[in-house]
């Protein structure tokens, strides 16, 4: 286990000239993406039955494809990820199933062979360390006993919804909290949906499209000591036995994350079906800055057995007893630079989606910059041709004359 800010995924050094020269000759064009707009609607599924659920149906259609995410505190904290290739297809809920022992078949994507690709990430655990005595055996700390975010109760998602930005926030804290850390914090899920490509005001200002949608995680007035470092834990649900691995991508553009040249992401097959991507930064304040970045060290996915982890229900309701999951850890932040404790505050954003990841282009002050790199070499050495002609033309003339 590699320790947090051991990577340099920190621009200390600025990128390399072939990395410019890569991306000057490579820059994927915006046609590769799926659909360039798509209707967006988001609703909160009803029900009658028993103590009211947070179930989120967000659906995304576009010209010959739907994408269907379904956001769920039913179980810890999870969503399903269908896309189909026809812009009608619909999700069913038959809740007597989904909320029994047994869910399988409590949530369908129809028509079913419309569907092209499907998958479920779940958010299980919470950990957090005490980072004031550093060991070589415990280089986060020591850790406290960790949260298990199944045990957690969420606010009403209705009251969070809002159809203008797309969005919901699912608002938690512990059902059980004794010593009352959370008397004043909570953990949130903040999900957003996007009907055309763009990129949000705030950091890490990831650069999403109509494929896409983002989740942004924040810890806020919670801890249970003065220097803590938390880790949570993402489940997803693999195609194959194997695990998919994690992919660097390196970025130019230290325009829209202040000195973060690097992009993770996690694709679940390398043919283009569905992915995760995010900047490898979190933020210790509200508003996201170069002061306040701190890394966010991803750890390799590894195979997980389905009962050594909690179990999401809308993942069985959808995908019946699927064996093939895959876990990794996200560490946010390290124990020296800035940190949870500067203002009890963390949060970091990844985007979720199919086909083709978005590639970030180079933005107009890289590329005002490159510009001039470029150009003003070319103009000095023509001005130099040009002095050089010109003094040689004056000394000829000057011989003439003479
Ligand atoms: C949320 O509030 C709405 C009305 O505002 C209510 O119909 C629904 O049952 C509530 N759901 C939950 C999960 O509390
Ligand atoms: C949608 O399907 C039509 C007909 O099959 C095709 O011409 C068009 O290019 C497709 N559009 C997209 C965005 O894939
Ligand atoms: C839900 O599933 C149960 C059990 O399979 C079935 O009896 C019931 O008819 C279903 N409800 C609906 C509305 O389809
Ligand atoms: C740090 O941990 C080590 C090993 O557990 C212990 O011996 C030492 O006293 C601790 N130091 C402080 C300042 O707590
Ligand atoms: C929660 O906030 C209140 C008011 O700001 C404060 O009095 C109280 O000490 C806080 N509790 C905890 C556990 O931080
Ligand atoms: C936090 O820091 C204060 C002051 O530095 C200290 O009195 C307190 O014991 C610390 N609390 C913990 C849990 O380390
Ligand atoms: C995540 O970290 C915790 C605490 O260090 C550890 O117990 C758990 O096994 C890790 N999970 C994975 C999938 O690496």
């Amino acid at each position: 286990m590699k320790g947090g800010g051991e990577r340099c995924w920190w621009g200390r050094r600025g990128p390399s000239p072939e990395l410019l020269l890569n991306l000057l000759l490579c820059l994927a064009p915006l046609g590769l993406l799926g659909e360039e707009t798509r209707q967006v609607s988001l609703e909160v599924v009803p029900h009658s039955l028993g103590p009211p659920v947070n179930l989120l149906h967000v659906r995304a259609a576009g010209t010959n494809s739907t994408l269907h995410y379904v956001w769920s505190s039913l179980g810890p904290p999870a969503v399903l990820l269908v896309a189909t290739n026809t812009p009608h297809s619909t999700l069913m809920v038959n809740w007597s199933t989904l909320l029994s022992p047994e869910p399988q078949g409590g949530l369908l994507v129809l028509p079913k062979d419309s569907v092209q690709f499907a998958s479920a990430l779940v958010f299980t655990r919470l950990f957090e360390f005490d980072s004031t005595n550093i060991t070589t055996s415990e280089p986060l700390g020591k850790p406290y006993s960790p949260y298990s975010l199944a045990e957690f109760s969420w606010n009403n998602i209705s009251d969070s919804l809002d159809p203008a930005t797309l969005s919901a926030t699912f608002r938690g804290h512990p059902t059980k909290d004794p010593s009352r850390t959370f008397a004043n914090g909570s953990l949130t899920f903040r999900v957003q949906a996007f009907s055309r490509s763009g990129r949000p005001a705030q950091p890490p200002r990831l650069l999403h499209t109509a494929d896409t949608s983002q989740l942004q995680v924040a810890l806020a007035g919670a801890s249970r000591g003065n220097r803590s470092l938390f880790r949570l834990e993402v489940v997803m649900l693999g195609q194959s036995p194997s695990c998919p691995s994690m992919q660097e991508q390196h970025s130019i553009d230290d325009e829209y994350a202040p000195a973060v040249f690097q992009l993770d992401q996690l694709l679940w097959d390398p043919h283009s079906s569905g992915f995760m991507q995010w900047r490898p930064v979190a933020f210790s304040q509200q508003q996201g800055n170069r002061e306040s970045a701190m890394p966010c060290h991803a750890s390799a996915l590894e195979p997980t057995l389905p009962y050594l982890v909690p179990q999401s229900p809308i993942v069985r309701a959808f995908f019946g007893t699927q064996n093939n999951f895959c876990a990794f850890n996200l560490t946010f932040g390290a124990p020296t630079g800035p940190g949870y404790w500067d203002q009890q505050y963390l949060s970091w954003s990844m985007l979720l989606g199919v086909g083709t990841p978005p590639v970030d282009a180079l933005s107009p002050l890289i590329l005002g910059i490159m510009a001039v790199a470029l150009v003003a070499p070319g103009l000095m050495l023509l001005g130099g041709g040009m002095f050089l002609l010109l003094g040689r033309k004056q000394h000829l003339e000057y011989q003439s004359i003479n």
